[in-house]
C-alpha cells in the first residue's frame, strides 16, 4: 500500500494563528491534551523488620524507610491525600544466599500488607516480588557458579508472591527479571486460591544509573551488584517490547517500563503496539536529579515534578509509580484552597 501524501497546511502563512488557542490560562487548560494527577500514581514506600523510628534514605531525599507499623501508617496518610496506590518494597538485615526472610509470614511487607488492609482496605497494594532486599550477595536471584540461577529463583518468587497474596496484596510485582516469573506466579497463585490477586510485571526493566539511589539506599553493606546479566541493555528497544509481549502472555494484568523519561520510546510503543494498562516507574535516580537540582535552586521541585510525570503519561503510561505520589497530593490540595 501506497501511503497518502502529507496534507498541506494550506494558508499556513496567513489566515493559520496557531497562538490564538493559547491566549489565557484558561483556553490552555480547556485544551490540554493531557494532564497528570495524583490519581494516576503509585507511591513506593520501604519497609524494614522491628518498631524502631524510620531512617532517612541519603539518596532520596524526603524518603523513608519504616516499621511496618509506620509504613502502614504512612501509606493511609497518602491514601488519605488521594494517592489510590503504593508499592511496598521490604528489606531485612536477616540476609543469606537465597534470601528467604523474604517469604517469612512475620517480615516486614506482609506486615504491612495485612496492617494496611485492616485499616485503609481500599487503599490499592502493591508488592515487590524480589529477593536483593534479603541476599547477602544483593542480587535478585539465587546464584550458582558465578551466575544468577533462573530456574532456582522462580520456586522462592512463587513463595514470596503466595505469601503477599495471603497478606491481602491487590497485586504482586515481580521485578527479578527472570525468565518465566509471571508464569510461575500466576500458576502459584491460583494454585493457593489466589485467581483474583493480579500481577504487575516489571517486565522491560533497565539496568539503568538511574536506578543507583535505589541500590545505594538498600543497604549499604551489601556491595552494589551488577544486573545486567537480568536487567535489560539500556542500547535495546525491540528486547523490551518482547520482553513485554512475554510477560502478556504469561498472564500479565498490568506491565511496566522503568526508568520512565530515560525509555520513553519504549512507552510510548507499548502503548501502540498492546493493549494492556502501561505502567512506568519514574526511579529514584530521576526523582533525585530533580531533587538535587532543586535543592540549589535550579529548577522549581514542583514544576519539574508535575512536567515529567506528565511527559511520562503523555508518551503513554496510564499510571506511573512515583517518590513525588504524596508530594503531588499534597501541592493538588493546596490549589484547591
Ligand atoms: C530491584 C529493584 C530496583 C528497583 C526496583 N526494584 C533496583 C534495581 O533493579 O537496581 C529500582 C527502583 C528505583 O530505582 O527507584 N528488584
Ligand atoms: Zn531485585
Amino acid at each position: 500500500m501506497v501511503a497518502p501524501p502529507p496534507v498541506e497546511p494550506r494558508g499556513a502563512s496567513s489566515a493559520t494563528r496557531l497562538r490564538r488557542l493559547r491566549r489565557s490560562a484558561g483556553m490552555r487548560d480547556w485544551l490540554a491534551e493531557s494532564r497528570f494527577d495524583s490519581g494516576r500514581t503509585i507511591y513506593p514506600i520501604f519497609v524494614r523488620p522491628g518498631t524502631g523510628p524510620r531512617e532517612r534514605l541519603a539518596s532520596l531525599p524526603g524518603i523513608f524507610r519504616y516499621s511496618p507499623e509506620e509504613g502502614a501508617r504512612h501509606a493511609g496518610e497518602a491514601f488519605e491525600a488521594g494517592v489510590p496506590a503504593v508499592l511496598l518494597f521490604g528489606q531485612s538485615q536477616r540476609k543469606d544466599p537465597r534470601g528467604k526472610e523474604a517469604y517469612n509470614p512475620d517480615g516486614p511487607v506482609a506486615r504491612t500488607i495485612r496492617t494496611i488492609k485492616r485499616l485503609w482496605p481500599s487503599l490499592v497494594v502493591i508488592s515487590d516480588v524480589c529477593i536483593c532486599g534479603y541476599t547477602d550477595h544483593g542480587h535478585c536471584g539465587v546464584r550458582s557458579k558465578g551466575h544468577v540461577d533462573n530456574d532456582a529463583t522462580l520456586a522462592i518468587l512463587e513463595k514470596i508472591a503466595v505469601l503477599h497474596a495471603r497478606a491481602g496484596a491487590d497485586f504482586v510485582a515481580p521485578s527479578a527479571m527472570m525468565d518465566h516469573q509471571v508464569a510461575h506466579i500466576r500458576g502459584a497463585l491460583d494454585r493457593a486460591g489466589f485467581s483474583d490477586t493480579g500481577i504487575l510485571a516489571c517486565s522491560a526493566k533497565f539496568g539503568a544509573a538511574a536506578n543507583g539511589p535505589f541500590r545505594d539506599d538498600a543497604d549499604p553493606s551489601v556491595a552494589v551488584a551488577d544486573r545486567l546479566e537480568y536487567q535489560l541493555d539500556p542500547r535495546n528497544t525491540r528486547e523490551a517490547l518482547r520482553e513485554i509481549e512475554h510477560d502478556i502472555a504469561e498472564g500479565a494484568d498490568l506491565v511496566l517500563v522503568k526508568p520512565a523519561l530515560p525509555a520513553l520510546d519504549i512507552i510510548a510503543r507499548a502503548r501502540d503496539r498492546f493493549h494492556i494498562p502501561i505502567v512506568a516507574y519514574q526511579v529514584g535516580g530521576e526523582y533525585a536529579m530533580i531533587q538535587a537540582a532543586a535543592e540549589r535552586g535550579w529548577i522549581e521541585a514542583r514544576a519539574g515534578a508535575v512536567e515529567s510525570l506528565t511527559a511520562i503519561h503523555r508518551a503513554g503510561a496510564d499510571l506511573v509509580v512515583t517518590y513525588f505520589a504524596l508530594s503531588l497530593a499534597r501541592w493538588e490540595q493546596e490549589r484547591v484552597d
